[in-house]
């Protein structure tokens, strides 16, 4: 199985680790893609690939969409910013437009991922129990929702969403499985 990760931090932390720790879990042939050290132009919605399925705009993407296309498990991750994706990972996901038209990606698979929360505002009540945690679980969810209907709108078919919440990634970490 040959796996691509395209992750949408700027930061190598967690978004990057738990990429990380997915893939070493597999056990497929990955190569993890960062977002943040690709020039990646914004879509100017000159709507070239409406018809020609190809963008005009000449950056670092003509060769990201190849390993695309040539990947059978796509994993997309991205940090929780404002309870969606990051920017970066929004600028990606709209120069992936001429795979909306091509139909190109349609049945690959896809893993999401999304980490969140804030560690220098972890509270805990006395038993133990983060009282920000529920907030956050929604905001990575929201995160996780974003991209999930960016892969809808691709055709890709999504196999597992997780999130982890905070910083100290092994420590206050939460897997979720729940859609
Ligand atoms: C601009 C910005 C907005 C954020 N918004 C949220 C949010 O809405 N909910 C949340 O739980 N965490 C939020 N965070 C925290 C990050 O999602 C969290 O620290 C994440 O794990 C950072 O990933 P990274 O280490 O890969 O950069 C935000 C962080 C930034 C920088």
């Amino acid at each position: 199985m040959k796996a691509i990760g395209i992750v949408g931090s700027p930061r190598i932390k967690n978004t990057y680790n738990m990429t990380k720790t997915v893939f070493k879990k597999t056990g497929f042939d990955y190569e993890i893609i960062l977002l943040k050290d690709k020039d990646i132009k914004p879509c100017n919605d000159c709507r070239n690939c409406h018809t020609t399925f190809e963008c005009k705009i000449k950056d670092d993407m003509q060769k990201i969409c190849k390993k695309l296309e040539n990947a059978d498990i796509i994993v997309f991750a991205s940090p929780t910013y404002f309870h969606n994706v990051s920017g970066l990972m929004k600028n990606f996901m709209d120069r992936c437009l001429p795979f909306y038209f091509s139909k190109k990606l349609k049945d690959k698979k896809a893993v999401l991922l999304a980490s969140g929360g804030f560690k220098n505002m972890l509270k805990f009540d006395k038993n133990g129990k983060c009282l920000r945690h529920d907030q956050e679980k929604e905001c990575a969810k929201r995160c996780l929702k974003s991209m999930g209907y960016f892969c809808e709108c691709l055709d890709i078919k999504v196999i597992k969403s997780i999130y982890a919440l905070h910083d100290d990634y092994k420590k206050h970490v939460y897997w979720s499985h729940s859609f």
